[in-house]
């Protein structure tokens, strides 16, 4: 049996707290897609980690946890939040283990990104430079380096080959910078990632869902990042919704429970491109300062804006969603009054639905108002003390969607978290 959680907007939305926190109740917790383009933010012992491509499980004694095939690797970024996850100490020797077929980032990947990041000046996808979407693209394209790779004994012609294919894509961007000190750290880090456990992650997840293990699927970005259903071209290069699931583990559709959405109470996006309920203003800079709304991975501000009902309706529709997880209500605690995008207009039109092409027309958002519920909830415990104005809110978003908020997080701890019937 597979659980999802993934999340349901332009990423950050709190995955990496809401796996921790339901963690204790699988065996195993797997990444499936994206790589350290994610930043996963968990408070350990009050001490705050970052994850990027260790699932958020890892912090739980006796849980195995997978990176599958589905992701993307930086064995540079693998081996330092090795050693920070080691520092709490973690034997990663125990309850790490990476799939032979998830693809390598390597250095020249990470080149690409930022020389393709420059040559599109003010049409920029705004990547984490990271190197995702050049890795992807080495994999469609039948030419990357998988983990697998690295235990055989022409690795290195294969990357010497890679490299050259690349050096002369970089010539054409007339990319001259030297990565000679990324090559080198790459090259310690693929020695230590060689010593971790690669397994066949098709037939080792598989082999523990027969012996009835749960598992706790873990996604990546958002739903609106999405290669194909995101906001096209301004997405990520891989299927963070649930589907990816299945190509990124090797599981089958069928095993697949429940798929928890992960929203905010409001809505950010960090990078470029369409986000309509955008507040370029002074509220949104206040959910800015107030949800403290800078990147988990690059630092980057990160735009801010009202919940918008239309984009989580065709969210949880592609994902299947079976039960929504709303997190950071407490930052709207302040707020006199809250908006709930209910639709868009579009050339004088009205629709609930997602069009085809976001970037090249100018959405209006409709609102419904809510008044704020002017109460600090952070301390809250139990449904029967939510405040009645945030019951309302969380009433109307149950009813557009159709699908009902079973969880409301509070605040970043662990435990900062409400149960809803
Ligand atoms: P992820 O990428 O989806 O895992 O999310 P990030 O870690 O990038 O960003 C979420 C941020 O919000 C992190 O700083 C979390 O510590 C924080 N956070 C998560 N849930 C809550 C919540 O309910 N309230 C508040 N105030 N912060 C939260
Ligand atoms: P988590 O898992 C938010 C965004 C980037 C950029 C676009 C493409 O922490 O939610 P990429 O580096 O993937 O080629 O960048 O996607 N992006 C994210 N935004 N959270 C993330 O991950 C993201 N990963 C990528 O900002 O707009
Ligand atoms: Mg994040």
């Amino acid at each position: 049996m597979v659980d999802v959680i993934l999340g349901l907007q332009w990423g950050d939305e709190g995955k990496g707290k809401i796996v921790d926190f339901f963690a204790s109740g699988y065996d195993v917790i797997a990444r499936f897609q994206g790589g350290p383009n994610a930043g996963h933010t968990l408070y350990v012992e009050d001490k705050k980690v970052v994850l990027h491509q260790i699932p958020s499980g890892v912090f739980h004694e006796n849980k195995i946890n997978l990176i599958g095939n589905g992701v993307v690797l930086d064995p540079v970024i693998l081996r330092r939040e090795c050693e920070t996850v080691a520092s709490f100490g973690v034997d990663l020797k125990k309850n790490l283990f990476i799939s032979e077929r998830a693809h390598l980032i390597l250095p020249t990947h990470r080149a690409l990104d930022k020389a393709s990041e420059l040559s599109k000046g003010q049409e920029k996808i705004g990547s984490t430079l990271k190197g995702i979407g050049p890795t992807y693209m080495d994999k469609t394209g039948r030419n990357g380096l998988r983990v697998g790779d690295l235990l055989t004994a022409d690795f290195k012609s294969s990357y010497d080959k890679l490299y050259k294919k690349h050096c002369q894509l970089l010539d054409a961007y007339s990319f001259n910078d030297d990565i000679s000190d990324w090559e080198k750290e790459f090259f310690d880090a693929i020695e230590f990632l060689k010593e971790l456990n690669i397994v066949n992650g098709e037939y080792f997840i598989n082999n523990c869902i027969a012996k009835g293990k749960k598992v706790l699927a873990e996604g990546a970005q958002g739903s609106m990042l999405d290669i194909d259903f995101g906001t096209f071209p301004f997405v990520t290069s891989s299927n963070t919704i649930s589907a990816g699931v299945c190509s990124g583990l090797g599981v089958p559709p069928q095993k697949i429970r429940d798929v928890l959405g992960v929203t905010k109470a409001y809505c950010t996006r960090v990078g470029s491109g369409p986000f309509p309920t955008e507040l370029e203003n002074e509220t949104g800079e206040l959910l800015r300062k107030t949800g403290n709304e800078f990147g988990a991975t690059t630092g980057r501000p990160r735009r801010c804006g009202w919940i918008d009902l239309v984009a989580l309706k065709f969210t949880c529709m592609i994902n299947g969603v079976t039960k929504i997880i709303m997190t950071k209500a407490d930052v709207l605690d302040a707020f006199e009054e809250l908006q709930v995008c209910t639709t868009y207009k579009i050339n004088g039109n009205e629709t609930d639905e997602i069009p085809f092409q976001m970037t090249k027309m100018k959405i209006t958002p409709a609102y419904k108002a809510f008044g704020g519920w002017k109460t600090i909830s952070s301390a809250i415990k139990y449904e029967k003390d939510l405040p009645a104005a945030m019951q309302r809110y969380v009433d109307f978003i149950n009813q557009y969607l159709g699908v009902r908020v079973k969880y409301i997080s509070n605040g970043p701890g662990r435990d900062q978290i409400i149960s809803l019937s």
